[in-house]
């Protein structure tokens, strides 16, 4: 579709040069005027005639009928129907049965991908779970959104650095060390792993309501780790390989790999450059021993840089991290994707990297989203009563095995295929909601093979297979001479035509859920097809042909579309 829409555009211009010489919007402005009809009766695309008006002076029924007239003779056009202001497009079904198929499976896994971002650098900071306290659901959002955004920027052709900016400083450290002192012990913490980190971390917060000095022994402790204490740093170290194993396992279930785990600690040697340009600037106020930025002329509350006992805080670490990744990555985009809690933070240290006169402050890209809650639950962290992101794979695991044991039992890989469909079945339903709303999460839904889920993806992907395999493989071109497609297939091909721009449009509004609505309506149109159609008893060899090559095609498209949201491509289910 989206090759159609340039041409249209092309005509446009053109169309409305003639009309008034030197007036026409661009040939993208135009394309990106042409819309989706609500209604199949509307045509396939229309192009609204009302912003004209003005340019062309003339009403916008009375445009539409003109250009109608300019544009009649367009490739693929069956006809160009004035409608109102608008001007509608009907296009020839065999545009896209001839040609959706053969580009699909000739680019294969390119299909989709464009090259609008060569040459450029993106930088995108995501899932940076704070280590010692739990990688809970909270983050799921950061770490889903984060990697799909990182993949559709990827299939547009940029070149994308994920990074981990672990909270892996900070005075929690101080706590862990002295809960560890007192209570944990080097076993138990080797067998329980990030479990019993965060319950000596939680059980601190427990004491210190009753005993508040030792919130006194965790601030020394910290200080002390910050000095470079080389046993406070050995266990620093320690603590942090046991969390760092345990957030992997939950990468690799994610097929999520980062190019850099560089977490707050990173940066402890680079921020008195900052802080020093800051000062340089005029930019640092000391207000009760602390230094803070002054904000108030922009309408926001100060933003805080050192403590009083100078220790640097949370937005210092940030504008250091910055300031390192524009050093070492030459980014043209630095995102960060944290939940809606964080969104004044990072425009109030924006706003300061603006400030300190870095010209590429507006290359940065906050990217918030809403809270999850299970059940109506929201999340606390500090008392324990969390879900972790782990428990909540594995119940869904779980949950998707009994599902396997009972639909497909005699399934040769019932653990891999339980896994990504328990672990897929998470990550789709979480992101077919806008990313920005609050999602209450329900596991029966999220793995029910009826709705619009990520079971009932994977199924359609498993289908597709199937039949290619039974088919033998995917048959060229020329056994589907002389076929004519029925409705339910042009409707497929139409569908199927239309991802290449979906990237576009996920990637402008930072939108994962553009990508799973896609999924299902690719879903739905393949389904209606396999109910109308028969594939693999087709009586004619076209049909069948035709058919079984437009199968592959929906393998395809759903394979590649998965690759962007962490949902991965089950062969058999
Ligand atoms: N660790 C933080 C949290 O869990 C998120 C970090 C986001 N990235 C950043 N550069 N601030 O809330």
């Amino acid at each position: 579709m989206l090759q159609f829409k340039q041409r249209a555009a092309a005509a446009l211009e053109a169309a409305i040069g003639t009309l008034a010489p030197g007036s026409s919007p661009t040939a993208a402005e135009l394309s990106s005027m042409l819309e989706y009809p609500p209604e199949k009766s509307m045509g396939d695309l229309a192009f609204p005639c009302f912003r004209l008006s003005r340019i062309l002076r003339k009403a916008p029924p009375v445009i539409a009928a003109s250009l109608a007239e300019a544009l009649g003779s367009l490739p693929g056009l069956k006809k160009a129907e004035p409608a109102g202001g608008y001007l509608n497009f009907f296009l020839d079904d065999s545009y896209f049965t001839d040609t959706v198929a053969d580009r699909i499976l000739s680019e294969g896994e390119r299909y989709g991908r464009n090259d609008s971002g060569k040459g450029k650098t993106m930088v995108i900071d995501y899932s940076s779970p704070n280590v010692a306290k739990p990688f809970h659901i909270g983050h799921l959002g950061s770490t889903v959104i984060g990697h799909s955004l990182k993949c559709l920027y990827d299939f547009a052709g940029w070149k994308t650095v994920g990074v981990n900016h672990l909270g892996d400083w900070g005075t929690q450290f101080g706590k862990m060390i002295v809960a560890y002192r007192r209570w944990g012990d080097e076993e138990t913490v080797k067998k329980g792993g990030v479990d019993e980190l965060v319950a000596l971390y939680v059980r601190f917060h427990k004491e210190a309501e009753a005993d508040p000095s030792l919130n006194d022994l965790a601030r020394e402790e910290f200080t002390k780790l910050e000095h470079k204490d080389e046993e406070n740093l050995r266990l620093w170290k320690w603590f942090l390989s046991v969390s760092l194993e345990e957030y992997e396992k939950t990468y690799r279930q994610l097929g999520i790999v980062f190019d850099a785990y560089t977490g707050e600690s990173f940066y402890t040697d680079k921020m008195d450059a900052q802080v020093e340009r800051l000062r340089e600037k005029g930019l640092l106020k000391i207000d009760d021993g602390a230094s803070l930025v002054d904000l108030s002329a922009y309408g926001m509350p100060p933003c805080l840089i050192l403590k009083r006992d100078g220790s640097t805080l949370y937005p210092a670490r940030d504008i250091a991290a910055a300031v390192y990744r524009k050093q070492t990555y030459h980014f043209d985009k630095c995102i960060y994707v944290t939940s809606n809690q964080q969104i004044l933070h990072f425009q109030q240290w924006f706003k300061v990297v603006e400030l300190m006169g870095y010209d590429w402050y507006d290359q940065l890209l906050h990217v918030p989203y809403g809270t999850l809650s299970i059940g109506g639950e929201k999340l606390a962290t500090r008392t324990g009563n969390v879900i972790l992101l782990k428990d909540l794979f594995r119940m869904a695991i779980e949950k998707a095995r009994q599902i396997m044991e009972e639909k497909s039992p005699d399934l040769p890989d019932k653990d891999s295929v339980s896994e990504a469909v328990g672990v897929g079945a998470v990550v789709f339903y979480y992101l077919s909601n806008s990313r920005i709303k609050d999602t209450d999460f329900n596991l029966e839904d999220a793995l029910s093979f009826e709705g619009n889920t990520g079971p009932y993806a994977q199924y359609t992907y498993a289908r597709c297979c199937s039949i290619i395999e039974k088919a033998g493989g995917v048959p060229e071109k020329g056994r589907t001479a002389g076929y004519r497609p029925c409705e339910a297939e042009s409707a497929l091909c139409r569908v199927l035509s239309l991802f290449p721009e979906k990237i576009g449009d996920a990637i402008r509004d930072s939108e994962p859920m553009v990508i799973t609505r896609y999924i299902i309506d690719v879903c739905a149109a393949f389904n209606r097809f396999y109910h109308d159609c028969a594939i693999l008893s087709a009586p004619e060899e076209a049909a069948r042909a035709f058919r079984v090559r437009l199968s592959a095609c929906v393998k395809t498209v759903l394979g590649n579309a998965f690759g962007l949201i962490c949902l991965k491509k089950t062969p058999r289910i």
